[in-house]
């Protein structure tokens, strides 16, 4: 049989000449078989669905999610720092605590009005919280799905778990912690004293009362922890896609997660005990 193959494989019909058993040349169509996968069918159209932005398929994908797990913790854990270094004011005076906040309110003012560049950056700050949180999510459903099977060692199985639950359960008491300390010092609706623009002020009758300090130092205790692990993993996971990491400078890094953890928890801890002291207030 000769086939001339006119058309498309996929669809137009294919024209075939043969012999007939008395001899005779005969031409007939025929509908080619199915070479390429029918990609009409959902299945397949899901698979090779493209985004028209690359940073969305990147961002779907898990090393995207690593990336912004990793770039939003860092930016996160640049505002935690700059927050600690900005209260410490509270140890220089009510004036300069104050005139402090003041001047964050008036950045740029008045080429941007009064609390505009603070606003860009309270965007920037819960666009990365929620990024960071969904990210987050989705890699640790995407793990459970690609580890039904436990870790070779029952020792590596362990310390990945505590951590992970370690992540997440300090990662939803900082969460928490973040809501009512908003409610508390920013929008006044947890503080019975809460007077606008008298940050110092507000400060001290909060933490003057007992149980509100210790929800601050626990809150502390547990973004110390998330600290921790999180810049670890930041340096694990941007690391493994690296290929000049080396793993012998792994003591640097814990170290250098240890002592970020420790600075912004611990002097964030000395503000409630200082209150509750009487050495601020
Ligand atoms: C004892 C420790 C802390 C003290 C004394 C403190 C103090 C304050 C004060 C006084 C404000 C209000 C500033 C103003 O609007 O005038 C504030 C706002 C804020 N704090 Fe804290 N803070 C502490 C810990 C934290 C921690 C651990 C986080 C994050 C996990 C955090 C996140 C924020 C955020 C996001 C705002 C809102 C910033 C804004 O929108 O202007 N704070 N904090």
């Amino acid at each position: 049989m000769i086939s001339l193959g006119h058309g498309s494989a996929r669809s137009s019909p294919v024209l075939v000449t043969a012999f007939s058993k008395k001899g005779l040349l005969v031409t007939a169509t025929k509908e080619p078989p199915a070479l390429t996968p029918d990609i009409s069918s959902p299945t397949i159209r899901k698979a090779n669905r493209r985004s028209t932005f690359a940073i969305i398929d990147l961002y779907k994908s898990s090393v995207g999610k690593k990336w912004i797990m990793a770039l939003t913790g860092i930016m996160l854990m640049g505002f935690v720092l700059v927050h600690m270094i900005g209260n410490l004011k509270m140890y220089v005076g009510a004036e300069d605590f104050d005139q402090y906040a003041e001047f964050l309110r008036k950045l740029l003012y008045p080429i941007i009005p009064e609390t505009g560049v603070l606003w860009i950056f309270r965007l920037g700050l819960l666009a990365a919280f929620g990024l960071h949180i969904q990210s987050a999510y989705a890699l640790t459903r995407i793990n459970r799905k690609a580890r039904p099977v436990n870790y070779k060692s029952p020792r590596d199985y362990v310390a990945v778990n505590w951590a992970a639950r370690t992540m997440r359960w300090s990662g939803i008491i900082v969460g928490l912690f973040l809501v009512w300390h908003l409610a508390d010092l920013t929008w006044g609706w947890a503080n019975p004293d809460f007077v606008y623009g008298n940050p110092y002020a507000n400060v001290a009758a909060s933490l003057s009362r007992a149980p509100i300090a210790a929800l601050y130092i626990i809150a502390n205790i547990a973004l110390g922890f998330h600290l921790y692990h999180g810049a670890w993993s930041i340096f694990q996971s941007l690391g493994s896609m690296s290929t000049r990491f080396n793993p012998r400078h792994n003591p640097i890094r814990r170290g250098f997660a240890a002592g970020f953890a420790i600075l912004v928890a611990g002097v964030n801890i000395t503000f409630p005990i200082a209150v509750l002291t009487g050495v601020v207030g």
